[in-house]
C-alpha cells in the first residue's frame, strides 16, 4: 500500500482497513467499505435517507491519504478523492461490532394476579395534550404489557385518536375494527356470551396483530368478568421449573387457523415466544384456533404433555388478574405478551359493547424512540 499516512503511532493502514488509536486507549480496526459507506456525506441532512451507492464503486475503497487531526481520523480516498472525516468518538461506537443502542429496548417486568390496582392508568385527555404522558403511556406498554386508559369519550372518534398516538389501526383480515357484543350469526366465541378461554388474538395470521385496543362503550350485564394474565410471567416459571417442555413450546412451530366460508387464514407459530437476547418476549396460544397437530405422532408422545402442563397454568390462580372493565374504560395490551379470556355473561340482563382494534408493535416502539431519545440526525 502506497498511500501517505500522518501520525503512523495512532494509525496503521491494512488490507481492507485501518487501525486507529480510539480515545478509550483501545486500538479499533474499521474496514475501508464500511468507513467510505458511513462518511457523513453519505446522508442526506432532510430526507436523513442513505444517499451514497456503495453497489456502483468502480473498485474496492482504499485511502490515498489519511491522518488523525483534532480528534478525528481525515481520509482522502484513492480513484474520486473523495474527503471523508470521522470523529474519533463516533468511531469509538462502532469498534466492537456491539449492536446498536436501543431505548425502545427495556427489560420485561412480570406481574401476577395482584397487579390490578397497580396497571399503568392514563386518562385520554391528558395523552391527548401531553407527549410526556404519551412516552410513560408506551414505557408501560413495553415493560409490563398492559395499560388502562380512562375516561374515554364515548364514540368511535375517541378510540382512533388514542390509536394515533401510538401508530396506526393495524387491519387484520376482519377489518379494521371489531365490535364484540352477542351477534345473531356468531363466526367468532367472542361475539356469543359465551366463556372465553384463555388466547392471545388471531394467531392464525402471518404475524398476528401486536398492540391490541379493547374500548368499554358498555358493560352493564351481570358476569362477563375480564381475564389478563402476563404470558412472560408463565413462561418464565415454565423455563425454570420444566425447561424441556419450555425448549418443546419454544422451539416447535404449530399449526393455527381461521376458517369460515370466505377466508382460510392460516400459520405456523411458536407457543412460546423470545427476543434476540433469548428472553421471553411473548406466547401465542389459543384453543380456539390452534389447527389438528399434523406434528410427528411419536413427537406429540413429548409435546402434547408439554402444551397442556403449559395450558394449566394459564387457568392459575398465580397469574389469572380478575376485574371488571367498565364504560369509559379502554384496555391496551401486547397481543403477543397479554393472555386474556372472559367469563360468560348474561346476554339478556343489560348491555355489553366493547369496541377493539390494533396497532403495530414495531410502530409503537418506533414512536416511542421519536418520543425518548435524540436518534441520530437531531
Ligand atoms: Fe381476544
Amino acid at each position: 500500500m502506497d498511500a501517505r499516512v500522518t501520525n503512523p503511532s495512532a494509525l496503521t493502514l491494512k488490507e481492507n482497513g485501518l487501525e486507529v488509536a480510539l480515545p478509550n486507549g483501545k486500538t479499533g480496526y474499521f474496514n475501508y467499505y464500511w468507513l467510505r459507506d458511513n462518511c457523513a456525506s453519505s446522508f442526506d441532512s432532510q430526507t436523513r435517507e442513505r444517499v451514497f451507492d456503495i453497489f456502483h464503486l468502480d473498485a474496492a475503497p482504499k485511502p490515498a491519504e489519511a491522518a488523525i487531526e483534532d480528534g478525528a481520523l481525515a481520509i482522502t480516498w484513492a480513484g474520486d478523492g473523495h474527503k471523508s472525516r470521522y470523529d474519533l468518538a463516533w468511531l469509538g461506537q462502532y469498534s466492537e461490532g456491539k449492536v446498536r443502542h436501543d431505548p425502545a429496548d427495556l427489560p420485561r417486568r412480570a406481574w401476577y394476579s395482584d397487579h390490578y390496582p397497580d396497571i399503568a392508568r392514563f386518562d385520554h385527555a391528558t395523552l391527548m395534550a401531553d407527549k410526556k404522558a404519551v412516552a410513560a403511556w408506551l414505557e408501560a406498554m413495553i415493560v409490563e404489557g398492559v395499560a388502562i386508559v380512562t375516561a374515554m369519550p364515548d364514540s368511535h372518534e375517541g378510540l382512533t385518536d388514542l390509536v394515533r398516538l401510538m401508530g396506526h389501526v393495524r387491519p387484520t383480515f376482519f377489518g379494521e375494527y371489531f365490535d364484540v357484543k352477542t351477534h345473531i350469526k356468531p363466526t367468532n366465541l367472542a361475539y356469543t356470551a359465551k366463556a372465553l378461554e384463555m388466547h392471545t388474538d388471531t394467531p392464525a395470521e402471518d404475524v398476528a396483530p401486536g398492540v391490541q385496543f379493547l374500548h368499554v362503550r358498555a358493560n352493564s350485564v351481570e358476569g362477563g368478568q375480564n381475564l389478563f394474565l402476563d404470558g412472560v410471567a408463565v413462561a418464565n416459571d415454565l423455563r425454570e421449573q420444566f425447561p424441556d417442555d419450555f425448549k418443546l413450546l419454544s422451539e416447535t412451530e404449530i399449526p393455527y387457523y381461521c376458517e369460515h366460508d370466505t377466508y382460510d387464514m392460516r400459520s405456523r407459530q411458536r407457543v412460546i415466544e423470545l427476543d434476540q437476547h433469548g428472553e421471553v418476549s411473548g406466547v401465542t396460544i389459543s384453543q380456539h384456533m390452534a389447527d389438528i397437530f399434523d406434528l410427528d405422532q411419536a413427537f406429540l408422545d413429548k409435546y402434547y404433555p408439554a402444551f397442556c402442563r403449559f395450558g394449566r397454568m394459564l387457568q392459575s390462580d398465580k397469574y389469572l388478574m380478575r376485574f371488571r372493565l367498565e364504560a369509559t374504560e379502554c384496555i391496551v395490551f401486547d397481543n403477543h405478551r397479554i393472555v386474556h379470556g372472559r367469563s360468560a355473561y348474561s346476554a339478556t340482563s343489560g348491555d355489553r359493547y366493547l369496541r377493539g382494534c390494533y396497532a403495530d408493535r414495531g410502530e409503537m416502539r418506533s414512536t416511542y424512540r421519536a418520543l425518548v431519545s435524540e436518534g441520530r440526525f437531531k
